[in-house]
């Protein structure tokens, strides 16, 4: 391979990379800067209303969901970098093992605690609660897998769990975009549409999760 034709590769290599890297975190941007906002307005101690009651009430569980959300949506995003990883699989295998578990399980596990304890709005109906409980059991079980795959060195199992784990807990930017410019439309919607909104932040997630897997599984039988 000629110098220049290595150049070309290199400069896609990181091209790639920094697409990837860029949708990544500009989907989780909206999410992470309200959960900020939420412990921010949690640690001052601010006043009570209608709206943050559950969460000033007991706020160890959504301060947990923020944190890890912040650190699985932030760090984990860098997970999904070919460059980067194969320079530098001994980050990837650290911040998989020692920060990305922990925070993923943490973010499912507080989300499905609030979905049975706190008091939601009435809009958040029976049936966004029977989706957040699958969607919180989906992602820990897919988080459970893609370790259990990487233990018995299966990169190709490990690669698509971790990418549905990822896609589901991405829901949570997908959603701003399927929510925010109905609500500019046509106002605050009732609980039927409110349902259809968030479950097609999920459902969007996971359709494109499926199809980014079986493109990499492809890419690695022809090569
Ligand atoms: C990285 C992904 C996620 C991010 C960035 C995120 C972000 C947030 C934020 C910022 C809040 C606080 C909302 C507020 O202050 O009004 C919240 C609440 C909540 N999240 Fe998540 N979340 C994520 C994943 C999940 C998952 C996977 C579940 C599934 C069980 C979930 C379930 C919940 C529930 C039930 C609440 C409380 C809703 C309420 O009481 O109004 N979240 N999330």
């Amino acid at each position: 391979m000629t110098t220049s034709s290595l150049a070309t590769r290199e400069s896609r290599g990181v091209s790639r990379d920094a697409f990837i890297a860029t949708g990544l975190l500009a989907l989780t941007l909206i999410p992470s800067a309200a959960g900020a906002f939420r412990v921010g307005e949690i640690a001052a101690g601010a006043p009570i209303t209608a709206a943050n009651t559950r969460f000033m009430e007991m706020p160890l569980p959504v301060v947990l969901h923020i944190i890890g959300a912040l650190v699985y949506s932030g760090i984990g995003a860098f997970q999904f970098l070919p460059r980067l990883r194969s320079r530098h699989i001994g980050w990837h295998r650290f911040a998989g093992r020692y920060l990305l578990v922990p925070a993923g399980v943490a973010v499912a596990l507080s989300g499905l605690w609030m979905t049975a304890f706190y008091d939601v709005p009435p809009i958040d109906g029976l049936g966004l609660q029977v989706s957040r409980y699958l969607v919180g059991t989906l992602m820990l079980a897919f988080l459970v897998l893609g370790v259990c795959a990487v233990l018995r060195h299966d990169i190709g199992a490990h690669r698509g769990w971790m990418i549905r784990a990822y896609a589901l807990a991405m829901g949570a930017g997908t959603q701003v975009l399927t929510t925010a410019p109905f609500v500019a439309l046509f106002g605050p919607p009732d609980e039927f549409w409110r349902l259809v909104q968030m479950d097609a932040g999920w459902l969007i997630n996971i359709v494109v999760a499926e199809v980014i897997i079986r493109r990499g599984r492809a890419r690695q039988a022809v090569a």
